[in-house]
């Protein structure tokens, strides 16, 4: 008996080690793969990447920069998450046609609606360039000597190596630089607005559920790529056609148990899982509690607001969402990271560390790493915690200081580059600042002013702060610069912003609100940003030979790349968790819980009519299982921030979800990855099928997509 649960102890750590990591495609052959087969995968390497025939990859095209995507017919549709499409969705409505409100659905491709700004890109080829990037590098000494030639090996690659002429070649840094890989890429500029559920599907649940399980998540929207007639990409025409993809995903019907094997491709943005414990310890116990606290003030005051006052709640929502979702990342991070004892776990790889360099008799090569990273750190501390808070209270949070300092830029501008350049930058900036004060409202952001300006002058190391900002009072100077200063509205500062350079500049400095900002950003940017820059590019340096040991000496370990917006693969299981003691999360949501959160009326848990309708006729389909239609599912899935839409995958390379968030225990997954807790949030295909088929009645996109049964015979 006692064998036989010391052999069960074994069997889930060894399982459970196999998962983590977001790998490079072009290099699953061997561990990876065989890893993946033991999971239950029964596609191979060469059937996810492929430089000879379609594979996988071919089917998975960056969304816009920050989000993933993925062909599902081979007439060019492609899904995505409805909070990656929000933008396009929101760029397209007016008050008479409310596609937020109440979704959009092209019934055919005529009533498809292009979009300005809008690409997907595909990797057409990943290639090791390692060797020609630090040709001789490693013959220089100093980090600045270096960090050029890399740059000029760069752009010369990037001239050089063999693409088609609608093609580009992009070259990243791997393994904090020990690695730089060349992708050739085809990015696709017509892509077109096909479908998006109502905001209540769409993103139901809102900012009360964000980056939280049980999740009933309808996120996704649709588009599609539409390239020249020699199917290659093009800018937006009339003439366009549908894109033939070298590959498109097949829709699995079947659904998912737990324990079955899954993978998701996509773009995840970036992790640091190698940081040294003082940099964890520093995230842990200093900067995230001060964002936090930053962030937590002002969303309150904004939500105490809009709670009373619909139009603000209209001005606010979007604004308030965007600073939310990472100040709560931030809170689970940070209970996740304690959770998991993930300063003490890295101590105790540090010193294993530490006897492997001794034992490799390399202590002249690495000997002071560690010790050199804990002076750093010490250094870095205060520097990083006053950028912090000025880019917290300043940049981020407190609209009119965040204006005020791209004005402050200006007068940096004309200091630097004379008149033509000033006039230029205010031009833009006026037709900018034109939207921003739409929905700017003085005062809600008086308030915030008071808040955060309070916390800054009380908790920012004292020594970098402009000796008359020390003993100010919060509230007697927000009042008397939403009083008197012209920045409040944007009448007043386009007149403050009219005439010559010289006399703008003047003006300017006349201005209490301007003055402010210019007195705290003068100071952050004699004292603060210069020493942090230094002392972070030593760390830099720092961490690309801590990677390089880790690499050397510890072959076997199951070593990946830091997450930095390229293609990877990750995989693992469909798998609930413990989240706290006693109590256990399963692995699916059914709409018997989008009804069960459902509150008539309420901007985050209303749901439409015809979906109720549905659901107490149980009219599922095809896609509904016993009775219930799946919602969302986790896994153990290794994703992060640009994961956002990735095609969730079974194990013979049909899609079964899209990937759309992560649960709260684990947001630590960015910092310490721990198989027990990190899981992915991912809404199930079935729900996608049955919104588009059910709901919508889009049966022309049904129509183009292959839907299959796997799992049966
Ligand atoms: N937490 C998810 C992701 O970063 C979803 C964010 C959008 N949803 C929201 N309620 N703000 O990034
Ligand atoms: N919602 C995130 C995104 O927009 C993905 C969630 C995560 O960070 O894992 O990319």
């Amino acid at each position: 008996m006692k064998f036989l649960k010391l052999f069960l102890l074994l069997f889930i750590v060894q399982t459970q080690a196999q998962q983590g990591g977001m790998w490079v495609p072009s290099l699953l052959k061997g561990m990876n793969e065989s890893e993946m087969k033991n999971l239950g995968m029964k596609i191979s390497a060469e059937d996810i990447y492929s430089v000879n025939k379609s594979s996988l990859k071919d089917a998975v095209p960056q969304f816009n920069g920050g989000c993933t995507s993925e062909v599902i017919s081979p007439k060019g549709l492609i899904l995505t998450n409805h909070h990656c499409g929000f933008d396009a969705i929101q760029n397209q409505s007016s008050v008479e046609k409310d596609y937020l409100t109440n979704g959009f659905w092209a019934y055919n491709m005529k009533e498809e609606l292009p979009n300005k700004d809008l690409e997907v890109t595909f990797i057409v080829s990943i290639n090791d360039v390692t060797k020609e990037i630090l040709e001789g590098v490693n013959a220089l000494t100093l980090e600045t000597e270096k960090q050029k030639k890399i740059q000029e090996n760069i752009s010369k690659l990037n001239l050089s190596f063999k693409k088609e002429a609608w093609q580009e070649n992009r070259i990243r840094s791997f393994f904090e630089g020990n690695q730089y890989i060349l992708f050739v890429i085809e990015s696709f500029k017509d892509v077109r607005l096909v479908g998006a559920p109502p905001s209540s599907i769409g993103k139901f649940g809102s900012d009360t559920d964000n980056w939280v399980w049980p999740r009933h998540t309808g996120d996704f929207s649709l588009f599609r790529i539409y390239a020249d007639k020699n199917n290659r990409p093009a800018e937006y025409s009339e003439d366009n056609v549908p894109y033939t993809p070298k590959h498109f995903l097949p829709i699995s019907l079947d659904g998912i148990k737990e324990n079955d094997f899954t993978m998701v491709l996509g773009f995840p943005g970036r992790t640091q899982e190698y940081l040294p414990s003082f940099a964890v310890a520093q995230i842990q116990n200093e900067l995230n509690p001060a964002k936090i606290e930053i962030r937590d003030a002002a969303l309150k005051v904004q939500d105490g607001f809009m709670r009373k006052d619909n139009a603000i709640k209209i001005q606010y929502a979007s604004k308030y969402a965007g600073v939310a979702n990472y100040w709560k990342k931030w809170i689970g991070e940070t209970m996740g990271l304690k959770k998991s004892n993930a300063v003490a776990k890295k101590q105790k790889e540090e010193v294993i560390f530490k006897e492997n360099v001794a034992k490799a008799g390399k202590q002249n090569e690495y000997g002071t790493l560690l010790s050199d990273f804990e002076k750093n750190y010490v250094d870095i501390k205060d520097y990083a915690l006053a950028r912090d808070y000025f880019t917290e209270v300043f940049l981020r949070n407190t609209e009119l200081l965040s204006t005020a300092y791209k004005i402050y830029q200006l007068e940096q501008v004309f200091n630097a580059k004379g008149e033509q350049a000033f006039n230029d930058r205010k031009n833009n900036l006026l037709s900018s600042l034109k939207d921003f004060y739409k929905d700017f409202n003085p005062t809600v952001d008086e308030k915030v002013f008071e808040k955060l300006v309070d916390l800054y002058v009380k908790k920012s190391p004292k020594q970098f702060l402009a000796n008359d900002l020390i003993n100010i009072n919060a509230t007697s100077l927000s009042s008397d610069i939403y009083k008197n200063s012209k920045l409040v509205t944007y009448d007043q500062l386009t007149n403050l912003l009219t005439g010559d350079a010289k006399s703008v500049i003047a003006n300017l400095n006349n201005d209490k609100g301007y003055l402010f900002v210019k007195q705290a950003a003068d100071q952050y940017l004699k004292q603060v940003l210069p020493k942090f820059d230094e002392i972070n590019l030593k760390n830099a340096s720092l961490q690309r030979t801590y990677m390089k040991a880790q690499l050397e000496l510890n072959k076997k370990a199951r070593i990946f790349p830091d997450a930095n917006s390229t293609l990877r693969v990750t995989y693992g299981k469909v798998k609930g968790y413990e989240p706290k003691d006693a109590t256990l999360y399963m692995t699916t949501t059914y709409l018997d819980g989008v009804m069960e959160k459902y509150v008539p009326g309420d901007y985050e848990f209303d749901v439409p009519k015809k979906l109720v309708d549905l659901y107490n006729a149980k009219d599922y389909g095809s896609y509904g299982e016993n009775g219930k239609m799946p919602v969302c599912f986790i896994g153990t899935n290794h994703t992060t921030g640009g994961n956002s839409g990735s095609p969730a995958i079974d194990a013979k390379g049909n899609l079964i979800g899209l990937n759309f968030d992560r649960v709260w225990e684990g947001t630590m997954s960015d910092i310490n990855y721990d198989p027990a807790i990190c899981r992915n949030i991912m809404v199930d295909a079935r729900y996608v099928l049955f919104i588009i088929d059910k709901f919508a009645g889009a049966k022309n996109l049904i129509d183009e997509m292959k839907l299959v049964h796997p799992k049966k015979k």
